[in-house]
């Protein structure tokens, strides 16, 4: 129980704390007196300081401390360069960062591949030569998608990882709890911040049975997204059990977690067993399942007794295929239904493009069941009808089923291969076949399919299902094909069913690690130079913010008004934006050109109210700014809601906001623009938002005495009338004080002290 076991095989200075888990675990369990369940022991098992902290599901905010952080190449830009200005000589946790989500499918893996490292050249550089620096591992573009590689080579059974990602939960597949969170999160931990975590309900599902025939392990998310909807996971961890739970591989575990977040669930976990010592064998780490072996029956189990919120029961021996779809991946239709769904409600029942491989279903078996179907079909002399491409999950997926022969036997049904990577699935895809505005459908075995997410042509009908399914769809090129019952007609005319897929959940040669695609950072850090062009629109250094000048905020101007829901989406758009997501100054161009001033009802036009001139938001920001004036932003009710986007607080404080003052927070938009140095208040009085007039001027007093749970003084002064004054709440805690006076949490890191 004492031995030292290395996390992976590519860090020799990460090691797996099971003694200390267990240790934590059974102080909470003696705090709490009741049994716990296998999320919890993770979750518990990570904490910052289990003696102390207050743990109620669904209520408490957790401090923990994650074993690991993985960031993908789109994200990892501007927690790098935030990390970068806390001044830091490396990161305090083992990070990896995953080129994956740049790489646009056009004609096939090796020329896409080419034309993106030419493409994002100076992402790229910066992101090789900034890991390098700060001791983080690289994956270069073409080694594969994050969580494909995160399971094959960092995952283990009990640990807790968070990555910038929102499908960092697919790792639940090797019984560890990988969370999917924002750029700001990821700084924390690499800075040596506790991270923090409302305590998640528990959400049991209980699997009995087994599986047969063409029902695979997506099938079991596709049914529980259909009961759920895609909120009903939300603030949860669902946790499997059941004996079903032992009757399939790690990847198709992986399969089942990875779609978790199309819930809305935090994370999804199965507790450790034998397909987790097979997995972790074939993938080198015979060392960690020895080890995780030792502490299963204390650790990596769930407690006998312990109680979920809720638990829902799927059986597994009655459990059909689906297809869910179109337009959000909670519209779950079972395949025996699908033809009358789709007839009904005027789907295109042309499938134009089957696409399998993705995060979610790109292991060794889903290819293999896969290339099972389509040998079938051509024994019958049949090939794709509709155009067929497949996205091997990394390039050691890719090696092995090229060596295995997968891979030449999709390619002479008509398939192509794309890179190693995100492709079609975030929409990297220059799709040809159609004109954009055409209604058409297609089937993928990815995870998301909301409007235009694909291809951007909103007609796009996406469904998605299990890689075998696609396959069977892209071979009769119709939506209404039942492979279980219908029959096809082969090249001698003769009809005939296709087989139910089959392969190996391993490959029975090992795996073909293929070419070599990761960097570790170099043992002599100090002469490496990190890579940022001055002359970059894509890329910036950040300038640390300057600290509180210890006086109270006077007269400033309300920037907007903002009317009704403003997320994060209004408030730091997404789109082309997302481009210039490591360059601060150019994406501040598109601070709240979404949210709508109350003073017009108009987007991005807003009065300055100096010149009286009106601009977009951002223009207007800036020349405040560059006239020595701060300003405050007033808005509504659970203001910041939608994602965890660190650019929505970073753009504010870059452009001279003070305070936003709103009825409600997002947490997550509260907590960020608390790190980046601003005052999120809210009105004591929610009236008071009403009596605010946009063209008010604003003082908050009682800086000097600021506070935790003590409120604050706005005075307003109407441009014509009298000045009034009203209360202002804030959750500001001491800590989180001290990040406003230093002008920001990494200002505050920097100083030494955390
Ligand atoms: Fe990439 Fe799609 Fe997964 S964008 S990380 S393949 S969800």
């Amino acid at each position: 129980r004492d031995s030292k076991v290395n996390q992976n095989l590519l860090e020799s200075h990460s090691f797996i704390n099971y003694k200390e888990n267990l240790k934590n675990v059974d102080i909470v369990r003696k705090r709490l007196g009741r049994p716990l369940t296998y999320a919890e022991k993770i979750l518990y098992g990570h904490l910052d300081k289990p003696h102390d902290q207050e743990i109620t599901r669904g209520v408490s905010y957790l401090k923990l401390r994650p074993d690991r952080v993985a960031c993908q190449d789109a994200t990892a830009q501007m927690a790098i360069l935030q990390f970068m200005s806390a001044g830091l000589p490396e990161v305090a946790k083992p990070v990896t960062v995953h080129c994956d989500h740049l790489i646009q499918a056009q004609i096939g893996g090796e020329k896409d591949l080419a034309r993106a490292i030419d493409l994002n050249k100076e992402v790229y550089d910066f992101l090789a030569t900034a890991t390098a620096k700060y001791n983080m591992g690289f994956w270069k573009p073409g080694s594969g998608i994050i969580h494909q590689i995160v399971l094959e080579n960092y995952a283990f059974p009990g640990a807790l990882i968070i990555g910038t990602d929102s499908h960092t939960p697919n790792a639940g597949g090797l019984g560890q709890l990988a969370i999917g969170v924002g750029g700001a999160d990821a700084v924390d931990v690499m800075s040596d911040l506790p991270w923090e975590l409302k305590a998640p309900k528990i959400l049991g599902v209980k699997l009995t049975g087994r599986m047969n025939g063409w029902t695979s392990p997506k099938d079991i998310i596709l049914k529980l997204a259909g009961i759920t909807t895609v909120k009903g996971g939300t603030g949860k961890i669902v946790e499997y059990f059941g004996e079903g739970v032992d009757t399939f591989s790690a990847t198709g575990m992986g399969t089942i977690c990875n779609m978790g977040a199309e819930i809305g669930a935090t994370t999804s976990v199965f507790p450790f067993n034998k397909s987790m010592v097979e997995y972790l064998d074939a993938t080198g780490r015979d060392k960690i399942a020895e080890f995780a072996k030792v502490y299963q029956g204390d650790l990596l189990s769930a407690d006998k007794d312990c109680e979920y919120d809720e638990v829902i029961e799927l059986d597994l021996n009655t459990l059909e295929p689906y297809v869910n779809g179109p337009f959000t991946p909670d519209l779950a239709t079972p395949i025996s239904k699908m033809k009358e769904v789709a007839v009904k409600n005027d789907w295109p029942l042309e499938v134009k493009v089957g696409l399998i491989g993705s995060c979610t279903n790109s292991s060794y078996e889903d290819m293999s069941r896969a290339a099972s179907i389509v040998k079938d079909a051509a024994t019958h002399g049949l090939k794709a009808k509709s155009i067929f491409t497949v996205t091997p999950g990394s390039e050691q997926i890719r090696a092995t089923i090229e060596r295995d022969g997968q891979l030449e036997t999709f390619k002479e049904f008509g398939g192509i291969v794309l890179a190693n990577a995100c492709g079609p699935c975030i929409g990297q895809w220059d799709r040809r076949d159609i004109k954009k505005g055409d209604k058409n459908t297609i089937v993928s075995s990815y995870n998301r399919n909301f409007t235009s997410r694909n291809d951007g042509n909103p007609q796009t009908h996406a469904f998605v299902a299990s890689p075998e399914l696609v396959t069977a769809f892209a071979i009769a090129g119709d939506l209404r094909f039942n492979p279980l019952t219908d029959t096809l007609k082969g090249a001698d005319g003769k009809e005939f069913k296709l087989k139910p897929p089959f392969g190996d959940g391993l490959p029975t040669r090992g795996y073909d690690k293929g070419n070599n695609t990761y960097q570790a950072p170099p043992a002599n850090r100090d002469s490496v130079d990190v890579k940022i062009a001055p002359s970059s629109d894509r890329l910036q250094k950040l300038a640390p913010f300057k600290p509180w000048d210890g006086k109270d905020a006077l007269d400033m101007p309300i920037l907007i008004k903002s009317l009704g829901k403003t997320t994060t989406d209004h408030i730091s758009m997404a789109g082309p934006w997302l481009k210039y997501r490591g360059h601060l100054e150019n994406i501040s161009n598109n601070y709240m050109i979404g949210a709508i001033n109350a003073e017009n009802k108009k987007a991005n036009s807003i009065r300055n109210v100096y010149t009286g001139e009106y601009k977009g938001v951002p223009d207007t920001a800036r020349d405040y700014r560059d006239q020595g004036v701060k300003w405050v932003v007033i808005g509504d009710e659970n203001f910041g809601e939608g994602s965890s986007r660190e650019h929505a607080a970073l753009e504010p404080r870059f452009l001279g906001g003070f305070a936003i003052i709103t009825r409600s927070f997002a947490r997550i938009h509260e907590t960020n623009l608390k790190k980046q140095g601003l005052l999120p208040l809210n009105f004591k009085n929610p009236a008071d938002y009403e009596k605010i007039n946009p063209t008010d001027k604003i003082d908050i007093v009682g800086l000097k005495d600021f506070a935790p749970a003590k409120n604050l003084t706005m005075i307003v002064h109407p441009e014509n009338g009298a000045s009034w004054d009203c209360e202002l709440t804030h959750t500001f805690n001491k800590e989180q004080i001290e990040w406003f006076k230093y002008g920001s949490a990494l200002n505050k890191i920097k100083s030494g002290g955390k």
